[in-house]
């Protein structure tokens, strides 16, 4: 096809052609055909090209420029071309649509209150060197009370306040199970603490529910004091609630401990004259509670002669009472949106 014209003049013939195809192509596939149909394997500019060969040396500067002037304008031609038809596809896609209005509101979830608690706690005690252990919540009695110095007869394990199952074990009725599980398999010096579930056969009310949150602490060394145990629940609570917070220890009786303390942190609700709520239990590790723990292992590595400790449980749903004027405890576990909502 490059014979018998020459090409100085068939090359701008293709260009203006082409160009005249681009212009009048009213979507992209056909577009794409004139592209093919001039720079493709067998487009009329590809072939006109392969005519190069056959012309004369003194001509070839000249032709080649003009083929090259060619390319260059169809190809940009193209662009535009595309470009422009996008567009227009882009905006019959939106016809119809009102980009202006406003976007439909994202729902966003956030941590459940007692999420928040929980973790704000671990972060604080973390900070003092307490490391996160952990224990099965379905219990034996020996790691629940017996290894905890509680005796047959008391009341914490009769059938009216714990949740048995047949075989004999026990939804865990606090996380203290978790200082023998820990003291069974670690030496001292021991410092960790154990948040988790635990279940009361309780009357449900404004205060108590039948599965509740505690995180338990225990702290075994050479030389752990009582002043210890005060200075570490304070700075806990003061972290917590803000350093004006008002603590206090009130002694109290618990098997594994010795001796033992309830704490109480003053509760302020808008409306409501303040009064002290009871948020932990703690004490002096009692030396039976050693002495059982060797006799389980089979060594003195927790020879109450040589080794003493801490340990406290508070509550976590307690505590997110506390920090947000919480009323009723319930409002924990319902899943109400209304209420959940204000913690986001
Ligand atoms: N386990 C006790 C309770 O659930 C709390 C406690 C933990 C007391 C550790 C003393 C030491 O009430």
């Amino acid at each position: 096809m490059a014979h018998g014209f020459p090409m100085k003049e068939q090359i701008p013939a293709i260009q203006s052609e082409a160009l005249a195809q681009i212009a009048a192509a009213a979507d992209e596939r056909t577009l794409e055909e004139v592209r093919v149909g001039v720079l493709g394997k067998k487009g009329t500019l590809t072939l006109a090209a392969a005519g190069m060969k056959d012309v004369p040396k003194e001509d070839k500067a000249e032709v080649g420029q003009l083929l090259n002037a060619a390319r260059s304008a169809i190809a940009t031609a193209l662009e535009t071309k595309q470009a422009a038809l996008q567009e227009l596809a882009d905006l019959a896609a939106l016809a119809g649509i009102d980009v202006t209005l406003p976007a439909r509101p994202l729902a966003t979830g956030a941590l459940h209150p007692l999420t928040q608690i929980r973790d704000e706690a671990i972060a604080i005690l973390r900070r003092m060197g307490f490391a996160l252990a952990d224990g099965p919540e379905i219990e034996d009695e020996f790691h629940c009370f017996d290894a905890l110095n509680t005796p047959a007869d008391h009341p914490a394990r009769n059938e009216k306040d714990t949740f048995y199952f047949d075989s004999g074990k026990l939804l865990r009725t606090h996380t203290s199970s978790v200082q023998i599980r820990t003291m069974e398999s670690a030496k001292p010096p021991v410092r960790i603490i154990a948040p988790g579930s635990a279940y009361r056969r309780d009357e449900i009310d404004a205060t108590h529910l039948s599965v509740f949150n505690q995180l338990e602490g225990l702290y075994v060394g050479t030389d752990v004091s009582l002043p210890d145990l005060k200075g570490t629940l304070e700075y806990f609570f003061h972290e917590l609630f803000g350093p004006e917070t008002e603590v206090r220890f009130r002694p109290h009786f618990f098997p594994f401990t010795e001796p033992s303390f309830e704490i109480d942190v003053k509760l302020t609700v808008k409306g409501q004259a303040p009064r002290w709520i009871e948020v932990a239990g703690c004490g002096m590790v009692d030396p039976a509670v050693f002495e059982s723990i060797n006799q389980t292992r089979k060594d003195k590595a927790f020879d109450p002669e040589t080794v003493t400790g801490f340990a406290f449980g508070m509550g976590l749903d307690r505590l997110a009472m506390i920090r947000w004027g919480i009323k009723d405890i319930r409002l924990l576990i319902e899943n109400d949106v209304r209420f959940l909502k204000q913690f986001a």
